[in-house]
């Protein structure tokens, strides 16, 4: 939810801002812009629409070169879309870029209105920007410290003065921010891909933390004015991870990568055959403790969620609830002792599901956080972290994130089922085997997947599309109409096979598309009269199913098999499949798979 970079060295701050930003356009990409900072003042670029506008409008001023500098991809949050909306904001005495609300920028404005200013933006940032000119009197720590001290809501700042050119400062509050250490150059940037071309060395700044940015030096302080020691930390990605490889999307490159996803999250927590996360830091009997699960996310990490319900209750025999984050903080949950909350989130600052764990924490119940980043604020917040190792996800579609939270999902459900005694430890071991197995599977599964390419093209001209299933296939079909409405703009979705007949068969008319989910044995007769019912009413129907199923041709329109893996695990495959079917549909209709409208990667606003 907009990406920030900053620059302080030798080299041109504008190429090394524009190749950053482009690394964090998945943040947002309404708008984009840059202050370049030299001895002759602050000069500002920016530009409504993609990253490519603001780099050809650096072309055509001239290239101007600067050592230091800041830059901004946008997702709107107050102001349309806009030339005059895009980050940086300032005044001739200072330039920002912001991540983040301004939550109080109403009462701010009239404020500085009261003080002379004069506002041109619908934007929140606006107002940060000239409280920065009011309280700068020389000092850029005592400014930005003053200035904290009215602004309210989150925020992450990059911060130039005119008069302190190779300079840049930052500041966070419930935004991500990291500071890139390189040599004779240092970094700000919202997430590690803008860094990491240069350095895979870095800091991550914490809540209240003023840093002065220079190209040989870092210095953080409190508020206080004191110094802050950091821990030089190292990135565990590579660029080649940042980067497309090949493929024409980072969506197909991230499917492409959920085999090794998985074998990198499940495999070092597999020990004689049985799940371990001793080497996670979960104490002895840590499962034993909890009588009660909640899960808490949002979007895909909430479908994820509700795999784990379905595991959980499944294997273990342990009550489990999925809430999404933004209305868990809400609604005041009942904590019985004995609960867990498990948050899941790929980027691990979703603002909503970062304020779940906080309330949790608050109501002093134990919160396990399952986590993609390293280092995000979920992370560092949680009391025991689980991460998966999916690398990067760039795409704004979550793909190989969601297979590897279900894949540590399946080992917490088994653990939970042992500690409980639900399960002994034979019985846990061969199902470790199936899981492994089953991920042992998925390229099949990909390798496979290349007709989906031409099954798409039937969908090129839909204007609505339902999925159905029950059980784990409920959530499968939830996820999959996710991925299809995100990336391709059609309208989808994702029904309780049997809930479909309690009003919104109505919709089912002639030619109308359904996929159906029938990859549970037990379930499957009951799923398929919900198909024939659609059928029944001209429906199109698509089936994805297992591999030794049988059911009837006059059932379906087409059909997919699965390898025929235990039931359990098939969420595993049958997720690929809706995420080749969603992207080839929206490639076909010309889509921008990667980046589409309206949305940014990590949302860190609620
Ligand atoms: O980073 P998180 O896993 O917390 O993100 C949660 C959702 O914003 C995310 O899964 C979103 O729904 C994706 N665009 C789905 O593809």
């Amino acid at each position: 939810m907009c990406g920030i970079v900053g620059y302080v060295g030798m080299k041109n701050a504008a190429d090394i801002l524009l190749s950053g930003l482009s690394n964090l356009e998945y943040r947002g990409y309404d708008s984009a812009g840059m202050t370049l900072l030299d001895d002759q003042g602050i000069r500002t670029i920016k530009i409504k629409g993609r990253l490519q506008n603001l780099i050809d409008r650096y072309e055509e001023s001239g290239r101007p070169a600067a050592g230091c500098g800041i830059g901004h991809t946008r997702w709107a949050t107050h102001g349309e879309p806009s030339d005059l909306n895009s980050h940086p904001h300032g005044t001739a005495k200072v330039s920002i870029v912001h991540n983040g609300i301004i939550e109080n920028y109403l009462q701010l404005r009239a404020f500085l209105e009261g003080k002379g200013y004069a506002f041109t933006t619908q934007t929140d940032t606006e107002t940060a920007a000239k409280l920065l000119d009011l309280t700068y009197k020389g000092d850029p720590y005592q400014a930005i410290a003053e200035a904290m001290e009215h602004l309210e809501g989150s925020y992450a700042f990059g911060i130039v003065f005119a008069d302190r050119p190779g300079r840049v400062y930052a500041v966070r509050k419930d935004s991500p921010l990291i500071i890139g250490l390189g040599e004779g150059e240092n970094f700000i940037a919202s997430d590690v891909p803008a860094i990491l071309q240069h350095t895979k060395y870095y800091y991550l700044l914490d809540e209240y933390e003023i840093a002065e940015i220079g190209a040989d030096s870092v210095t953080i302080r409190d508020l206080e004015g004191n110094p802050v020691i950091k821990e030089r930390l190292t990135a565990n990605w590579d660029i080649s991870q940042a980067q497309k490889g090949g493929y024409p999307h980072f969506m197909l490159k991230e499917i492409h990568e959920q085999p090794k996803a998985l074998i990198d999250t499940i495999h070092p927590r597999i020990r004689n055959g049985l799940p371990d996360f001793a080497a996670d830091g979960l104490p002895e009997g840590y499962f034993s403790r909890y009588k009660k699960i909640f899960f808490v996310a949002c979007g895909t990490a909430m479908h994820a969620g509700t795999v784990g319900k379905a595991l959980i209750e499944k294997l273990a025999r342990v009550p489990a609830e999925v809430d999404f984050a933004s209305e868990f903080r809400y609604r005041n949950p009942i904590f019985v002792p004995g609960t867990l909350v498990v948050v899941i989130s790929q980027s691990g600052e979703t603002a909503d599901t970062l304020a779940a764990l906080r309330l949790a924490k608050a109501q002093g119940v134990d919160t396990l956080a399952i986590v993609n980043v390293t280092g995000s604020s979920i992370a560092r917040e949680a009391d025991h972290v689980l991460h998966t190792y999916a690398g990067p996800e760039i795409a704004v579609a979550s793909t190989k994130a969601f297979s590897v939270q279900i894949g540590l999902l399946y080992l917490i459900a088994l653990e939970l089922a042992r500690a409980g005694g639900q399960v002994n430890n034979e019985k846990a071991a061969g199902l470790t085997s199936e899981l492994l197995a089953t991920i042992g599977k998925t390229s099949e599964v990909i390798r496979e997947g290349d007709y989906l390419s031409s099954l798409a093209d039937q969908f090129v001209d839909t204007h609505s599309l339902f999925y159905m299933g029950r059980g784990v296939d409920y959530s499968l079909a939830m996820e999959g109409s996710l991925k299809l409405k995100e990336i391709s703009y059609i309208h989808s979705e994702a029904y309780a096979a049997g809930e479909l007949k309690h009003g919104t068969i109505s919709l089912i008319t002639e030619g109308v598309p359904v996929v159906g989910l029938i990859t549970q044995s037990e379930l499957l007769p009951k799923t398929i009269s919900n198909i024939k019912e659609t059928r029944a009413r001209g429906g199109y129907v698509l089936i994805i199913t297992k591999e030794g199923f049988e059911i009837d041709c006059d059932v379906y329109d087409d059909i997919i098999r699965l390898p025929a893996v235990p039931d359990l695990f098939l969420p595993l495959l049958s997720v690929i499949v809706l995420q080749l079917f969603a992207y080839h549909v929206a490639v076909a209709r010309g889509c921008d798979v990667d980046k589409p409208r309206n949305l940014a990667k990590s949302v860190t606003v609620e």
